[in-house]
């Protein structure tokens, strides 16, 4: 059996998370639990449960040898990617992060658009919390899609 892979997906919100992953299979969306747990996919208040079964969703389909899972949430600081590149690595999956490093001006802009607008002042505040990952939280590769769709790959070094 291949290597099985964990993707972290990594942005604000309106960064292109969702779409990047649509139509593909093993997809763990934060919103999507948020609707399961609570019918409404913008109750921030379930947030400690929405990431309990988040992680138990991963853990269990690594087990069940899912080849790959993607963790659909903004995974903004270095501490929330934590528990997940830990469960990804313990099973022995490569891990990697995939950066949305769409401009904040281009995030709200997107945002207006949407029908689920987030508040503004929301948005820039996480962009002030974000932490662009980085190989030393034990990422095995790194890559940061651009607005464009541009992808630049970069692999865990040999001395990491
Ligand atoms: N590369 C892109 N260029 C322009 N618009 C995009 C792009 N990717 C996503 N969008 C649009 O931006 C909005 C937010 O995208 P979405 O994937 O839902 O973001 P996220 O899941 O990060 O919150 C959507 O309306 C989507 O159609
Ligand atoms: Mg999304």
């Amino acid at each position: 059996m291949p290597r099985q892979r964990v993707v972290l997906l990594i942005g604000l919100p309106a960064s292109g998370k969702s779409t990047f992953v649509a139509g593909k299979k093993g997809v763990l969306s934060s919103d999507a639990l948020r609707a399961t747990l609570r019918d409404d996919e913008t109750d921030q208040s379930i947030h400690v449960h929405v990431f309990r079964f988040l992680r138990e969703l991963l853990k269990t389909r690594l087990q069940l040898g899912a080849p790959e899972t993607f963790i659909d949430a903004t995974n903004l600081t270095r501490a929330f990617r934590r528990p997940f590149i830990r469960i990804g690595r313990r099973a022995g999956a490569s891990v990697h992060a995939a950066f949305f490093d769409t401009p904040l001006e281009e995030c709200l802009r997107r945002n207006t658009l949407r029908e689920r607008v987030v508040p503004a002042t929301a948005i820039e505040a996480m962009s002030s919390r974000m932490q662009p990952p980085a190989f030393d939280e034990g990422f095995d590769g790194i890559t940061a899609i651009a607005t464009t769709g541009e992808r630049t790959t970069r692999r865990r070094p040999v001395s990491a």
